[in-house]
């Protein structure tokens, strides 16, 4: 009995280990929090809501920002590199990929300050690029893409 209770306090401990408690802080266009678009059109989803576009980055969160927006890093992160959603060049095919506190992720559509070294919470690590010159009328936005491409909503 005594053992199948350590086994089962064990468990649950591994289980919390999936980066239990990392919150996003806000990340962009001055905003005390983050604001997640719902909604139907395939420009502007979260990861529950998401349709297969084929596009290889259609797992992942849209977050409400504003072209030319400072953008924060959302928790502590290393700067790996960065990152281009499309590969096209276009004007908003630029983000970076960051680590921290047990998560990778992507933020894509973002001219970065810096493609190296860290960033703290809260520091600012980039710029919203001018998504109204390439989509507009949708609402501008970041997208977070999980390296492991797993629904990041917990953190946001
Ligand atoms: C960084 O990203 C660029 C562009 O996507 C890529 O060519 C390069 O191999 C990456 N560097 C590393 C160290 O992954």
């Amino acid at each position: 009995m005594k053992t199948a209770i350590l086994l089962i306090t064990l468990a649950v401990l591994v289980a919390d280990q999936v980066c239990e408690g990392v919150k996003f802080g806000p990340i962009c266009c001055g905003r005390t929090e983050n604001t997640i678009l719902h909604c139907a059109d395939e420009a502007c989803r979260n990861y529950k809501t998401i349709r297969n576009t084929g596009n290889g980055f259609d797992k992942g969160m849209d977050i409400l920002c504003c072209d030319g927006a400072t953008v924060k890093a959302p928790i502590d992160v290393t700067i790996k590199n960065v990152s281009r959603p499309y590969g096209n060049g276009n004007a908003i095919d630029n983000g970076l990929l960051l680590e921290g506190e047990g998560l990778c992720f992507n933020l894509f559509y973002i001219k970065p300050i810096k493609v190296s070294g860290t960033a703290k919470k809260g520091e600012i690590i980039g710029s919203m690029l001018p998504m109204q010159t390439v989509h507009p009328g949708i609402p501008t936005h970041l997208h977070v893409l999980m390296c492991d491409k797993s629904d990041p909503t917990q953190y946001v």
